[in-house]
C-alpha cells in the first residue's frame, strides 16, 4: 500500500557536497516500493496527507547502506584469528566455505545473512558466494524473495585450495553462465563474474573469466587485488612475466568500468594509472585490513586528481570484523588518519550510499532519496546509546552528528530498515 515515511531526511547527489537535507522531511512510497515524492513535510501534497505514516521525528532517514564487498559464506566466521590473509584463508575460510555445497545449509544461512544485513542498515550488496552453485542459488533466491538489489556470483577457484572448494575452468564457466541466465535481471538481481583472486585461479580460469565478463551483458566482475604482502609475493611467483599484480588481471581483460577490486592497498603509480584508465573500481575494506594486518589503504593516493581511481567502501565480512557500515566508516576514518588523510563524515556517508551505488551500477534504483528510485532506506537514531546521547549534547551540525554516528554507532543505531518500501527490520526496545 502507498505510505509515507517521515523524519530528518538526508541524501547525497553526485558528491558529498551535494546534500539534500530536511529537518522535517517526508517520503511517499508507492505500492511497487518506489519513491513517488520526497521533500519538506509542509510541502507534502494534500493527496498524500491521509496515507498511513511511519513518523521517526528527528531521527535520520537516509538511503540504506550499500556494501560493496562482503562474503556470504563467511557470515558466521568473523573474528577468526589468522596470522595473515593466506593463513586465515587456509585455516578458517576454505573449510567453512566448503559447507555451502549443501543446499539446505546454504538456504538457511542466506536467510540469516540477509536479516543480519538489514539489522545493520545495509539494503544492497555486492557479495561473494562460495565455489558451489548451490550457494549462489540460495542467496539469489533469498534476495529475490525480499525484492532486494543484490549482486553476487559463484566464486571460481581452481588451485591453491582444498579440493572441497575448487572447481575447474570449464565447470566454473558453465555454472556462472547458468546462474547468469537464471538470475541476472530477475527483479533487482545482477550477476557478478567472480574469480576469487590470482592466487586461486590458473591462467586458464582467468582467461575464461575475462571472456565471461565480455560476453555476459551487464554483468559485473569482482575479485581481490593487492591486499597483503605475502599474497603479492605469491602472485609474483605465480605470474613471473606480469608487470605487477594489476597486470595479471589486465592481461585477461578483467579491467573495466564494471570491475570491482577489493582492497588495493599496495598499488604502484602504474597500477593506479591503469585502474583509472580502465574505469575499474577499488573497494576499501578497513576493518578487514586492520584485523588481518594487511596494511593502510591510502585513499588519497588512489584518488590522485591526475589519474583518479574510483573508490568504494565495504565491510568484507568475515575478514572484516563488523557488518555495520557505520563501524566500517569509523574504521576508514582511522585508517585514513594513519595514512595521512582526514576524510569528512559526509564524504564517507556519501561513499557508503550513492557512491557505492554508482560503483555497482545500481544508482538508477538505489543510493539516494529520489523519485523513481526504490525506497531502500535506513533510519538512524543519533541518541541510540547513552554514549551517543551525551555526545549529541555537544553536536551542533549535521557533520557532527554523522561523525559521532560513524565513530560510536553500530547496529544499535539502526532504528529501522526498509527494502523497496517494506520494513525489514525495526529496533523496538530502547537501549538500557
Ligand atoms: N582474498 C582472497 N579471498 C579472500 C577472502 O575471502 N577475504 C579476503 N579478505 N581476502 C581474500
Ligand atoms: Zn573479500
Amino acid at each position: 500500500m502507498t505510505h509515507v515515511i517521515k523524519g530528518q531526511t538526508l541524501s547525497f547527489g553526485t558528491s558529498h557536497l551535494h546534500v539534500k537535507h530536511e529537518q522535517k522531511g517526508a517520503i511517499v512510497v508507492a505500492d511497487d516500493g518506489t519513491i513517488l515524492w520526497s521533500g519538506p513535510q509542509p510541502l507534502l501534497p494534500h493527496g498524500f496527507r491521509q496515507l498511513p505514516c511511519d513518523d521517526f521525528g528527528s531521527q535520520i532517514v537516509m538511503p540504506g547502506f550499500v556494501d560493496a564487498h562482503i562474503h556470504f559464506p563467511q557470515y558466521r566466521m568473523l573474528a577468526a584469528p589468522g596470522k595473515d590473509l593466506l593463513d586465515w584463508l587456509t585455516r578458517f575460510t576454505f573449510p567453512e566455505e566448503s559447507r555451502y555445497a549443501d543446499p539446505a545449509f546454504a538456504a538457511a544461512a542466506a536467510d540469516v545473512f540477509l536479516s543480519r544485513l538489514y539489522a545493520h542498515g545495509t539494503t544492497s550488496a555486492l557479495a561473494f558466494c562460495s565455489v558451489h552453485k548451490t550457494c549462489a542459488d540460495a542467496l539469489f533466491s533469498a534476495a529475490a524473495a525480499r525484492n532486494m538489489a543484490l549482486i553476487t556470483g559463484k566464486t571460481m577457484m581452481d588451485r591453491n585450495a582444498i579440493p572441497a572448494v575448487q572447481d575447474d575452468p570449464e565447470t566454473g564457466a558453465r555454472e556462472s553462465t547458468e546462474l547468469y541466465s537464471a538470475w541476472h535481471g530477475k527483479g533487482r538481481l545482477r550477476y557478478a563474474v567472480t574469480p576469487r583472486f590470482a592466487v586461486t585461479s590458473t591462467e586458464a580460469q582467468l582467461k575464461i573469466s575475462g571472456e565471461l565478463l565480455a560476453s555476459l551483458d551487464g554483468a559485473l566482475m569482482q575479485t581481490h587485488l593487492s591486499e597483503s604482502p605475502g599474497e603479492i609475493a605469491f602472485v609474483k611467483q605465480l605470474f613471473p612475466d606480469a608487470k605487477d599484480y594489476t597486470d595479471v588481471y589486465d592481461r585477461f581483460g578483467l579491467l573495466s568500468n564494471r570491475s570491482l577490486f577489493a582492497h588495493g592497498i599496495h598499488l604502484s603509480e602504474r597500477e593506479c594509472a591503469r585502474l583509472s584508465e580502465s574505469g575499474s573500481g577499488v573497494v576499501h575494506c578497513p576493518t578487514s585490513n586492520t584485523f588481518l594486518g594487511s596494511g593502510l589503504m591510502p585513499m588519497s593516493h588512489l584518488r590522485k586528481i591526475s589519474r583518479p581511481v574510483a573508490v568504494g567502501i565495504a565491510t568484507d565480512v568475515g575478514g572484516g570484523t563488523n557488518y555495520s557500515m557505520l563501524a566500517t566508516l569509523g574504521e576508514a576514518y582511522k585508517v585514513q588518519m594513519l595514512a595521512g588523510y582526514k576524510p569528512t563524515a559526509a564524504e564517507l556517508f556519501h561513499m557508503a550510499t550513492q557512491g557505492n551505488a554508482e560503483r555497482l551500477h545500481i544508482s538508477h534504483e538505489t543510493g539516494s532519496i529520489d523519485t523513481g528510485k526504490f525506497a531502500d532506506l535506513v533510519v538512524l537514531d543519533p541518541n541510540a546509546t547513552p554514549v551517543l546521547a551525551s555526545r549529541q549534547e555537544l553536536s551542533n551540525s549535521l557533520e557532527d552528528v554523522l561523525f559521532s554516528l560513524m565513530i560510536l554507532g553500530d547496529d544499535r543505531a539502526i532504528r529501522a530498515t526498509y527494502v523497496a518500501g517494506r520494513k525489514m527490520h525495526e529496533r523496538l526496545s530502547p537501549p538500557a
